[in-house]
């Protein structure tokens, strides 16, 4: 079985759901409290024992790519203004990962994104995380697909289950229970199905476990929901092909492309952080005795 050695995160979109804070600035650096959201989930595959990482980027992103590297005037004036706890925390964040960046010239879809990673990935089995996609767990999701894999050897999606008025934002999978905890063979999968389309409640959140046969099958897939070459169009023929999986994580999963999804994740965050939660959860209880609130 191959090793993981590599996540490939797509971060070409323009963020329009967050105009006009993301007028000038990617919304992967959005902040939730003082780090930017790509830092969490670049964190999460950090800490499941990915090192290498390849950005799927788009004109005006470089900032994410500078939060990666090393700042040499910014550690000089640190260690001047002897501001060592300040300055250990920056060269931490600026030796996570190993940061390869490819340009997706046109904005064709997700799954032509992840198509643009095939000549950095080669030909071995690789993550994919959705920079809204915000994860919080004891074991990191990516870690915990990456056990699954170990017993299994094929690709996995991890799902959740969601009410079914709302299967139409995502990909929806089917299929059947199997002997290893929390896991289904999917059988189909289909992109923000119409209602009726499909029974299922079980939906793909931006975490995927793929073998590079994908590539393939990306490369032939043609335009599919909204008029994009669509991942999970290609995930459904992978699927024909040879075994995947469904994974229902175990952690709390966060839209926070998506405003109130990125409130709840901040105030999660928050509430949990060892030097602002407890003043803030005092914040949090004035609240509710205040006249204004309608809790
Ligand atoms: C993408 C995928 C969809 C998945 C979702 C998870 O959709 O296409 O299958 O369920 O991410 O966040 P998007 O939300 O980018 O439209």
């Amino acid at each position: 079985m191959k090793k993981i050695r590599k996540a490939v995160i797509p971060v070409a979109g323009l963020g329009t759901r967050f105009l006009p804070a993301t007028k000038a600035i990617p919304k992967e650096m959005l902040t939730i409290i003082d780090r930017p959201t790509i830092q969490y989930i670049v964190e999460e595959v950090v800490a499941s024992g990915i090192q290498e990482v390849i950005l799927i980027t788009s004109e005006g992103k470089s900032a994410i790519e500078n939060h990666f590297d090393y700042n040499f005037e910014l550690d000089t004036l640190l260690r001047e203004k002897n501001k060592e706890q300040l300055r250990a925390e920056l060269e931490r964040t600026s030796g996570l990962i190993d940061v390869v960046s490819v340009r997706q010239k046109k904005p064709l879809g997700l799954g032509h994104a992840i198509w643009m990673a095939r000549h950095v990935v080669g030909d071995e089995p690789f993550l994919v995380l959705l920079g809204d996609d915000l994860v919080r767990s004891e074991t990191p999701c990516c870690r915990q697909m990456l056990d699954l894999y170990e017993q299994i050897g094929e690709s996995i999606v991890a799902v959740q289950r969601v009410p079914m008025a709302q299967t139409g934002s995502y990909g929806i999978v089917e299929g059947e229970a199997t002997e290893h905890e929390r896991t289904c063979k999917i059988s189909r999968m289909v992109e923000k199905p119409a209602p009726g389309v499909s029974d299922s409640d079980m939906a793909i959140i931006g975490r995927y476990l793929l073998m590079p046969d994908i590539f393939d099958i990306l490369g032939t897939t043609t335009p599919g929901h909204g008029g994009e070459i669509q991942l999970t169009d290609a995930l459904q023929a992978l699927s024909k092909r040879r075994g995947m999986y469904a994974y229902e994580f175990q952690g709390r999963r966060y839209d926070a492309g998506d405003k109130l999804g990125y409130l709840k994740a901040i105030v999660d965050i928050a509430l949990e952080h060892p030097s602002l939660g407890g003043p803030f959860r005092e914040h949090i209880r004035t609240l509710c005795g205040h006249e204004a609130c309608r809790l």
